[in-house]
């Protein structure tokens, strides 16, 4: 733990640091000018600045130009670079280029000729600028208001984007240009990120994780758990590991705790085991008294008996409703054969009566016929011959007397045969009468008697229709309230016979409750002890986690130790490779820190000394081993401008073509000499 605490930190720095180198690209040379071996042909200034004219042809040589102080050797260089790059050797662009005081119709201009390989390419540069004059509306003279520049490769106009990219075709760019062509450039001027990066992406490309764990034997155990990850990939998930596993391992002593006081307390329970089956047997016992209890014989006799009594007097009110039906079935045939017999008898009745009826009207009638009869047998009998006035009413002669006797005789005659046919009829209609009298009363007899019998069987009619209703409801009947009594007294009966078991059985559920409520004490007790043991088994296991976890822990740290070591060899490896290609700088790119981390830097050293402090001719030197080894790599060479080469007593020899600037009191005039 507290080796970690000591590693921790250095870790991070070494993240920083190997974060840089793991951030190192593998080369990708496509990016970089390859081949170009760029030499001045020739330089043309015409109003740069303090310089008026030069022109020099300088057929790729190396040369020396000497002046005195002020003469205008920078400017040259000065020129040459804005020709390139739009900016000064100090890498200003905003600074001027026209002569002090210059009119209109002066412009500068720089032309250089290049040629890449001794002539096998070449090209004309030429970068012209103008100021722009205007007058403005009242003023008399022209003011300079603003400047173009204009360029040409041989000859021809290009606009300024195509000029730019075509220098950065043939030649390089910008940065390139500077790093290869300006002795103080790359050391000096370059932000060292980029620097660091630029040497790491030149020289380190054959520095892997793999090739730094086979290098050092220290770091062959990281070789097997690197796989395809990268060391800071692998660093991430150990620390990430790391932090995982002591996080559970800080848990731990917690998670033991709380396992502790889940503990229960441990009671007494000795006798448990042995109370535990007698309490249970005593359990069994009451419990099948308690259920013999609930199924008393008493009480299912009466139970059964109830069950007997509701059959049957279910039994009864079926037969009950059944009767009724029938009863009235037997009424019904009654009393359609009474109302067969009532209808015969008024039938009966009626045309007695009716017979009665008309033979005392017909007797009537007679009767009044015999009185007609008899008061015509009366007129007849006091009937006279009457010979009138003696003569015949048709001739009005008087009759002859026997004539008149005859008459007489003939009268008489006719009157007693009238008498007797009147007798003869009044005897036979007071015959009919008679027999008509007694017909109407016979028949007056038989209607009235018809009559009697009818009343009499509507009587029995209407005492059969009046039995003939709707039978009382069964539950009104005596029956069914004998039925009730007789299940109510049972169902009583049962009532009596259970609370009074019931008073048993609920002693007996009492002591059922406290044999339980023992039982589960002592079964809490065993589930007690359980849990304890549970507890004790889970708070080893938390322990022996913890111990894993430490060993976990040791693992990881041993592992990030190493990340920190590989680091630090790794640093030192890159450095190696970067150094080999240096002739007298030495190239710091890491900073070993107190804590063991590793910072990224990037720094020139020659003989241990930083850039910083060389003397002016020292740092010339590293410069040009620096131009002359990253040119070499880079496949740039161009020229190199030295100014105040009078100061340096022994430059470095390098390939590219150089241009030396002396100060020379005697050269009021710029004079140029071509090395032979
Ligand atoms: N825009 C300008 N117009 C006119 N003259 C200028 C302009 N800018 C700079 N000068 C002058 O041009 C001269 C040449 O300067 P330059 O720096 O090239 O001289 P040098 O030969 O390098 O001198 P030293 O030996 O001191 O380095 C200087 O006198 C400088 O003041
Ligand atoms: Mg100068």
């Amino acid at each position: 733990m507290s080796e970690h605490k000591n590693t921790a930190p250095a870790v991070g720095a070494a993240q920083g640091g190997n974060k840089t180198i793991n951030n190192l690209k593998i080369p990708q040379n496509e990016g970089f000018v390859k081949d170009r071996n760029i030499n001045l042909i020739s330089l043309n200034l015409q109003n740069f600045r303090g310089c008026k004219h030069y022109n020099m042809a300088f057929g790729c040589k190396r040369a020396s130009i000497y002046g005195a102080n002020g003469a205008g050797k920078s400017t040259l260089a000065d020129g040459y670079t804005w020709l390139l790059t739009g900016k000064d050797q100090q890498g200003r662009s905003d600074y001027e280029i026209l002569p002090v005081g210059s009119t209109e119709g002066i412009e500068s201009s720089v032309t250089a000729s290049f040629s890449n390989f001794e002539n096998k390419d070449q090209f004309t540069l030429h970068r012209v600028y103008k100021p722009v004059f205007t007058r403005k509306r009242g003023e008399s003279e022209k003011h300079r208001t603003g400047n173009t520049t204009d360029y040409y490769i041989n000859d021809v106009p290009y606009k300024a984007g195509d000029y730019s990219k075509f220098i950065e075709e043939h030649i390089g760019t910008e940065e390139d240009i500077l790093t290869v062509s300006r002795v103080d450039y790359f050391a000096q001027v370059m932000k060292p990120d980029a620097r660091r990066q630029k040497l790491l992406d030149l020289f380190a490309n054959g520095v892997d994780d793999q090739s730094v764990i086979s290098n050092h034997s220290e770091l062959a155990s990281l070789g097997e758990l690197l796989g395809t990850y990268t060391m800071d990939d692998c660093v991430k998930r150990w620390k990430a590991q790391r932090r995982k596993v002591n996080e559970d391992k800080d848990a731990i002593p917690g998670r033991i705790d709380e396992a502790e006081r889940a503990k229960p307390d441990i009671e007494s329970i000795e006798t448990d085991s042995a109370r535990l089956p007698k309490l249970a047997a005593e359990r069994l016992k009451i419990r099948s008294k308690i259920d013999s209890m609930r199924s008393g014989e008493s009480a299912a006799g009466i139970r059964k008996e109830i069950s007997r009594l509701q059959a049957d007097a279910e039994q009864a009110r079926a037969d009950y409703i059944r009767k009724s039906s029938g009863d009235n079935t037997a009424l019904e045939s009654q009393i359609s054969v009474l109302r067969k017999d009532l209808s015969d008898l008024q039938a009966k009745a009626a045309k007695s009566e009716s017979s009665a009826s008309s033979e005392a009207t017909l007797a009537a009638e007679l009767k009044k016929e015999i009185e007609e009869l008899r008061q015509k047998a009366f007129a007849e009998h006091d009937k006279e011959f009457d010979a009138g006035n003696g003569k015949c009413p048709t001739c009005g002669q008087p009759y002859p007397p026997e004539m008149l006797e005859e008459m007489r005789g003939n009268f008489n005659a006719e009157k007693a045969e009238n008498l007797t046919n009147l007798s003869t009829h009044g005897k036979e209609l007071k015959s009919t009468y008679n027999e008509l009298k007694k017909q109407v009363q016979f028949d007056s007899t038989a209607a009235k008697e018809a009559q009697f019998n009818a009343d009499h069987l509507q009587q029995k009619l209407l005492g059969l229709q009046k039995m003939f209703v709707t039978p009382p409801a069964w539950e009104t009947t005596p029956a069914y309230a004998d039925f009730q009594k007789q299940i109510a007294d049972a169902k009583h009966s049962l009532e009596v016979i259970s609370s009074a078991s019931d008073k048993q059985v609920q002693t007996l559920q009492a002591d059922l409750t406290s044999i339980d409520s023992e039982i589960n004490a002592i079964q809490q007790r065993k589930s007690n002890l359980e849990l304890i043991k549970r507890q004790d088994a889970r708070i080893e296991e938390l322990k022996a986690q913890e111990k894993k976890l430490g060993n976990q822990l040791a693992q990881l740290d041993n592992l990030l130790y190493l990340a920190d070591r590989f680091v630090q060899l790794k640093a030192s490896d890159v450095e190696a490779e970067v150094n080999e290609s240096f002739h007298s700088v030495r190239w710091k790119l890491f900073e070993m820190q107190v804590n063991g981390g590793v910072k990224a830097c990037c720094e020139a050293q020659v003989n241990e000394k930083d850039y910083g402090s060389l003397s002016n001719a020292e740092k010339v030197n590293a410069g040009l081993d620096i131009v002359n080894t990253l040119g070499q790599k880079m496949g740039l060479i161009l020229p190199v401008w030295i100014d105040n080469a009078e100061s340096i007593s022994h430059p470095m020899e390098i390939s590219a073509q150089i241009i030396n600037l002396y100060v020379s009191d005697q050269d009021q005039q710029l004079r140029t000499e071509i090395e032979r």
